[in-house]
């Protein structure tokens, strides 16, 4: 059988404790996709994500990231396989600066710079209101801006796989539209990115394909367009009318 080239999660199952969440969990994210997992709160997306990172390993079912078995592994051996996370919540540290926040990331990377490589400069290029309050604290920033540093740090680590889980949370709807600019400048970066998301018109724009997650199992596969349009699917799976 062939590898497949990009993110393969088969069958897994994961708990905490007694806790039964991922109830055989399949997804795919091919090399330079985005591809959305919607859910409710609870239905198990920061668990899919915590399962993929090993931070909540699953107990069956198997991980594959290219010719790499993630599954059994530590966190920053997978890290070192190409994986980083945007954590939900952004987790910014109250007393270290913008610039101090991206050199923790630059520091962190045990991957070699690729060609096409994530650099500081890069960085400032992408995101110019980084630059600009390089030495404010991180917790200064905009809900949008302290987003676009968490992810900046993830992207230090020159990942080929980016997982977000949730970035537009928190955030007013009408200032959802700053992480755009990010999102856009992922996707021709040509990097495959794992969009965890409750905000189905953020994630829509983005996404190449879109799974739902509801208690714990997989509810829909395929296209995103084809979600948005299905009004008694959206509702069923996700409680929301289509904006
Ligand atoms: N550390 C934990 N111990 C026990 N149960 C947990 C733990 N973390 C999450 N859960 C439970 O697992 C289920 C899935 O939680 P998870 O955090 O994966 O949901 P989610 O889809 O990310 O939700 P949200 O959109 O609110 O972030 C929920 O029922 C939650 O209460
Ligand atoms: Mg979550």
């Amino acid at each position: 059988m062939r590898e497949f080239p990009g993110l393969a999660v088969r069958e897994i199952q994961t708990y905490y404790g007694t806790s039964h969440i991922l109830q055989g969990v399949s997804i795919d994210v091919a090399p330079g996709r985005i591809v959305t997992v919607l859910g409710r709160n609870g239905a198990g997306k920061t668990t899919l994500i915590r399962s993929i990172m090993g931070t909540t390993a699953p107990r069956a079912g198997s991980i594959r990231y290219g010719d790499a078995q993630l599954d059994g592994l530590a966190p920053y051996e997978i890290a070192r396989r190409g994986v980083a996370l945007v954590p939900q919540g952004r987790r910014i540290f109250p007393s270290l600066t913008v610039r101090e926040h991206l050199d923790l990331g630059r520091r962190t990377s045990k991957r070699a710079p690729q060609a096409n490589g994530w650099t500081l400069e890069r960085v400032f290029e992408t995101f110019p209101v980084l630059a600009e309050r390089q030495k404010q604290l991180g917790i200064t920033l905009s809900g949008g801006e302290q987003q676009m540093l968490a992810c900046a740090r993830a992207l230090l680590a020159n990942p080929t796989l980016l997982l977000m889980d949730e970035p537009s949370e928190g955030l007013a709807p009408q200032k959802v539209h700053e992480l755009g600019v990010m999102m856009e400048e992922l996707k021709r970066s040509g990097l495959a990115v794992l969009l965890v998301e409750q905000k189905l018109s953020f994630a829509m724009k983005y996404a190449d394909h879109a799974y739902v997650l509801a208690k714990g199992q997989i509810a829909y596969d395929g296209s995103p367009a084809a979600l948005a349009n299905d009004r008694a699917l959206l509702e069923q799976l996700l409680g929301v009318a289509p904006s």
